[in-house]
């Protein structure tokens, strides 16, 4: 497959918006210019895109919410936070492709008759703020922003909003309370966004490479799109591979590519040859998989029949020197750390995870330690205002439920068996 979000990345200067135009970029702005919005929210429908920010939701039913509201304006929020472990995939886009999300987004703000747009910016990305501030100033010279964008009487005005460093505000509404100007923190769902979203009116919060997958969409039609990858969730898709592998990095392949394919074709195959022991397959949240389950076909779709989730396409690879109850314990802290204390369970059970873990680490486990963090785990799970609670929850009984022996080891022999 040709690549498409990420084409062209390594050249030098490819950030320029003349570098982009080249490449035909801003070639569909013109075309979607001249559709009807609910033209390109049907193509988007016929595309099957879904979402890729991490929960897979259906992208044409957000915009088809969104758009019936007749609450005008609506705001369009593209999600940059990217705070996830293991995740670094929008990374590459925001900072080597940046013409090819603000393209999205005027695309995008048309379908949903959205006059602004705001890019949350993760807070650890200070280089993507000023590549992407001086796309933006490249795209208003050239009268792809503004009120009358090309001519066409269409208005949409676009600018960076970069946050503080906190994993939470990439929730969407947590993201939504940040740049209202408040301490970012879940809102009870519903309502949802799309009808109550920044100062109280319709918004629609899209991850960076959704949002990037609209200039292919309309430039191919829809129903060409939904030929590409896994026809039940189609489109390219941006996987991060990292830890022990040959060739840490982004592989922008079909959606649907195999675990094996991407560990062991693109990202050269497990460091110094050494066997494999576990993969998580789509950020730190999601449920670790074994070797024998590399088979999966890594989607929407296929990865839950396995127990886990596509998540945001991180993969992150371990071999047998891994102790995976330091990794579940190292995973615990980050999520403690970040849990932002609004929900009790989620505030309370992360850091008792985490200590009940660093004493098993530590060579001071007791009997029915697993038994207690399978008890703390599962009083949280579906009892948060947001899933940063069930992300948690699901990663301690999921390395329990695949490596019970390796937790069982360290308690009794006081002692790692990697
Ligand atoms: C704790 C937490 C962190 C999240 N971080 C991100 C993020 O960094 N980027 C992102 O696009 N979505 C993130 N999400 C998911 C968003 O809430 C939302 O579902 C997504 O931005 C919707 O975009 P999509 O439909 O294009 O996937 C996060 C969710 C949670 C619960």
């Amino acid at each position: 497959m040709d690549k498409f979000l990420l084409r062209g990345i390594e050249e030098e200067g490819s950030a320029a918006i003349a570098s982009y135009r080249e490449k035909g970029g801003y070639a569909a702005l013109e075309k979607a210019l001249s559709m009807k919005p609910e033209e390109i929210i049907e193509e988007v429908k016929r595309s099957g895109l879904r979402g890729r920010g991490g929960a897979g939701f259906p992208t044409g039913m957000k915009w088809d919410f969104a758009s019936r509201d007749p609450k005008f304006p609506k705001y369009l929020i593209c999600n940059a936070d990217e705070g996830e472990p293991g995740t670094f995939k929008d990374r590459p886009i925001l900072e080597k492709n940046p013409h090819l999300l603000i393209e999205g987004m005027i695309i995008s703000g048309h379908a949903l008759k959205a006059e602004y747009g705001y890019i949350y910016l993760r807070g650890e990305y200070p280089g993507a703020k000023v590549v992407l501030e001086q796309a933006i100033e490249e795209a208003y010279k050239e009268g792809l922003l503004g009120d009358d964008i090309l001519g066409k009487g269409i208005k949409f005005h676009l600018s960076v909003h970069q946050g503080a460093g906190a994993y939470i505000c990439g929730e969407e509404t947590a993201l939504i309370d940040s740049i209202e100007g408040r301490r970012g923190q879940p809102r009870i769902k519903p309502p949802f966004p799309v009808n109550v979203g920044a100062w109280g009116m319709p918004t629609i919060v899209n991850n960076v490479e959704t949002l990037s997958n609209l200039p292919l969409i309309v430039s191919i039609g829809g129903e060409k799109y939904a030929g590409i990858g896994n026809p039940e969730c189609p489109g390219p898709k941006i996987y991060s591979v990292s830890c022990c592998v040959k060739k840490p990095g982004v592989y922008e392949l079909p959606m649907g590519t195999t675990l094996r394919e991407i560990i062991y074709t693109h990202a050269g195959g497990i460091r110094d040859d050494r066997p494999l022991k576990a993969v998580i397959p789509g950020g730190i949240s999601t449920p670790v998989l074994t070797p024998d389950q590399i088979d999966c076909k890594m989607d929407f779709v296929n990865l839950p029949k396995v127990g886990s989730m596509l998540g945001s396409g991180a993969v992150m690879v371990f071999d047998d020197t891994v102790c995976l109850v330091r990794v579940c314990w190292r995973a615990l802290r980050f999520f403690e750390h970040e849990s932002c204390g609004k929900c009790v369970p989620c505030r309370e059970g992360t850091g008792w995870l985490r200590n009940i873990l660093e004493r098993i680490e530590n060579g001071f486990g007791r009997k029915g330690d697993i038994e207690l963090l399978q008890d703390v785990a599962h009083s949280m799970a579906g009892k948060t205002f947001c899933p940063l609670g069930d992300g948690a929850a699901n990663v301690v009984l999921s390395f329990i439920r695949q490596f019970h022996d390796e937790f069982e080891h360290h308690i009794e022999k006081k002692e790692c068996m990697a």
